[in-house]
């Protein structure tokens, strides 16, 4: 379904990515964790073309994503809707109006910029608010919800775009850990429900191995695990983020420290 091949994506003589393959053949939930720098965002970003590998290939179900350009390749960005860790909303603008910019791709910019939307859009824009649980939101300007709203309101923008896969990018390094749930246990619902397969950077251990099927562990631009939460010892936490220079012991501790007790999803 996606082959990732040898991607690099090098910023002068540093490569973020470093010659990164997997495989994954059916949809599912995957957690890329590591420390700052490790190369997520920049991995992420290629995948969604919105950074251009350096060398490498990505292929969904067998189509060549960086090589593609103009529609096809706007359409492909449609495909992977991007959820970040600073929700990316425009403040001033209502809820409702925020989700039907997820369908900006379909419209000219004149329409959307005049917020004439098809009634069908806004329809679906509010049930899919419904289903998040934040319908009553919808004539609320965006920058009066709380965090965890505010990530669910991303997530229904990106749901508009009826993405084959969700990309998000730290989407829970901003909130407090009942929000944190909220938005994670979204996500999950998302996968099971609809098949979408979600592709999520996360900081910390304890989420990956609680919502994800699969963990990939990145150092230095490298993968340094790929395995099911039930295969991510502390010993091999140990390895991804590391304890040399410029990560302190408690970091890393701090990283690792609730992997034993954090109980593992059936
Ligand atoms: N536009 C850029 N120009 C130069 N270097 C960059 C650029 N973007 C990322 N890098 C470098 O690439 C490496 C990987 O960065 P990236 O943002 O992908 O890491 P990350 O794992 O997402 O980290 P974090 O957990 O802090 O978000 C870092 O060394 C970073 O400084
Ligand atoms: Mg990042």
């Amino acid at each position: 379904m996606l082959n990732v091949r040898h991607v690099t994506r090098l910023f002068g003589q540093k490569a973020a990515v470093d010659n990164v393959s997997f495989d994954v053949d059916r949809s599912m939930m995957i957690g890329i964790i590591g420390r700052s720098g490790a190369g997520k965002s920049t991995f992420l970003r290629m995948l969604n073309r919105l950074t251009d590998a350096t060398s490498g290939e990505i292929l969904f179900e067998g189509r060549d994503v960086l090589s593609l350009r103009g529609k096809d390749k706007r359409a492909w960005q449609s495909d992977c809707a991007m959820v970040f860790q600073q929700f990316n909303l425009v403040p001033r603008m209502d809820v409702v109006s925020n989700v039907l910019h997820g369908t900006l791709n379909r419209h000219s910019a004149l329409r959307t910029a005049l917020n004439l939307f098809p009634r069908d859009d806004i329809e679906r824009a509010m049930d899919i608010l419904d289903r998040l649980g934040v319908g009553e939101q919808a004539p609320k300007r965006a920058e009066a919800l709380s965090g965890g709203q505010q990530q669910r309101v991303a997530i229904a923008r990106a749901l508009m775009q009826d993405p084959r896969v969700i990309l998000a990018d730290e989407p829970i390094a901003s909130l407090d850990p009942m929000n944190a749930q909220i938005v994670m246990d979204t996500l999950r619902r998302i996968h099971d429900e609809d098949g979408r397969m979600v592709i999520a950077n996360l900081h910390t251990l304890d989420t990956a191995r609680r919502y994800c099927d699969r963990v990939i562990g990145m150092r230095d631009g490298r993968i340094v695990f790929d395995g099911t939460p039930e295969q991510l010892t502390t010993g091999v936490a140990r390895d991804i983020y590391g304890a040399d220079e410029g990560f302190s012991e408690a970091a890393t501790s701090t990283a690792i420290d609730t992997i034993s007790d954090a109980p593992i999803p059936a």
